[in-house]
């Protein structure tokens, strides 16, 4: 029975493998048997989420028995006027990973392409194999940095969707403003260009290119954000993307009609405005990358300079290894081997305290694996 069910998987499924998170600090509790553990894995905002938003969540807890808002009223409209553009233009997923399936499902039928730089963000490459799309890789340029006219040339005539990733994750690097206003007008109009801007709040370069501008001027653009990082509310599942109207309408046809839930819509809209939270939280990483980046380099480590909240570092020392020395100190990172990059490790950039325990355990972990390798 099992045998005959499974010879009709659909045959892009073979080629699907499961998203691997960062590890969840409970597993290494119960697998290594030791507390205190930091968490500089998943590029989570260290200094918590906004008090207005557990506020809201808070008052919303005699409201459980009701669906949540289908239209997403309430969110849509304070995004509207915080981005300055209509409502119509704004679609919200349950985290922006639903929102990358949303375009690929809408879009892609078997066979057409999407293209992505490479190394970056597995979601893109699992939402279009899920439709039974291709995914054209283009590797980024020196020092990570992106050459646009690659990705343009990437392009053929089963393109359907070019996204790019900027700060891209995982090595922090960024799109120009001019560079994409060139590479927008190279690109057919028949192509949509998805910006997923997930780390835009951290952004701190005044060259950084905003998508919404290139949108507001009429590009075909869709502009990809999300809650989940400097706003803090990673585990309610809010991401969202502005684009034009028309794209909307369809892509919207294909949202299930309760994606985002009651509690993640109110801390949403709540942790929008809750300014002190936002200036802490950039304050905390500013500092934090400053920090990061003096301990490389004592260190004598390459780093990639960062507009988000993680940092790629070269260690010179396998990555996988690294990975497990640090974990025996209970420090959680990302390694590179995940990224096609076996020597780097990308860690979220943390509190203050959580900084200094990382980079004394990396020195730490460093100096043993090369002694064990004399
Ligand atoms: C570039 C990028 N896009 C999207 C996401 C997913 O965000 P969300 O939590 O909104 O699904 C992440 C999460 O790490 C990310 O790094």
């Amino acid at each position: 029975m099992t045998d005959t069910i499974l010879k009709h998987v659909r045959p892009s499924l073979h080629d699907l493998k499961p998203y691997i998170p960062g590890k969840p600090i409970a597993d290494v509790q119960r697998e290594l048997g030791i507390d205190n553990i930091i968490k500089l894995a998943s590029n989570e905002n260290p200094a918590g989420p906004s008090k207005r938003a557990q506020e809201a969540i808070q008052q919303s807890l005699f409201d459980l028995h009701r669906y949540p808002d289908g239209g997403q009223v309430v969110l849509k409209s304070e995004l509207a006027a915080y981005h300055n553009v209509s409502e119509d233009m704004l679609l919200i997923g349950n985290g922006s990973d639903e929102v990358i399936s949303f375009f690929c499902t809408t879009f892609l039928e078997p066979g057409d392409e999407i293209v992505v730089p490479s190394p970056s963000f597995s979601e893109y490459k699992f939402a279009s194999t899920l439709m039974a799309g291709r995914t054209v890789e283009v590797p980024l340029g020196e020092g990570f940095e992106y050459d646009l006219n690659d990705f343009a040339n990437a392009v053929t005539d089963r393109t359907r969707i070019v996204f790019l990733c900027s700060p891209n994750n995982p090595t922090g690097t960024y799109i120009r403003q001019s560079d994409l206003e060139a590479f927008l007008q190279r690109i057919s109009p028949e192509i949509l260009v998805v910006i997923d801007e997930a780390y835009n709040e951290y952004v701190e370069a005044p060259d950084y290119a905003q998508g919404l501008d290139l949108l507001k001027k009429g590009y075909n653009v869709a502009v990809m954000r999300t809650f989940s990082k400097l706003f803090g509310l990673a585990a309610l599942r809010v991401g969202y993307t502005i684009t034009k109207p028309e794209i909307v309408n369809y892509v919207n046809r294909v949202r299930e009609p309760f994606n985002v839930n009651h509690l993640a819509q109110v801390a949403a809209v709540a942790a929008l405005h809750d300014e002190e939270h936002i200036e802490v939280s950039r304050k905390v990483n500013s500092e934090g990358k400053q920090a990061l980046y003096e301990g490389f380099r004592r260190l004598g480590m390459k780093y990639i300079p960062t507009e988000t909240n993680f940092i790629l570092v070269d260690t010179g020392v396998d990555s996988k290894e690294l990975f497990q020395a640090l974990l025996r100190k209970g420090v959680i990172i990302r390694d590179g081997g995940f990224f096609g990059l076996p020597t780097w490790i990308r860690v979220t950039i943390g509190l203050p305290e959580e900084n200094t325990r990382f980079l004394a355990a990396l020195e730490e972990s460093v100096k043993e694996m090369k002694l064990e390798v004399k």
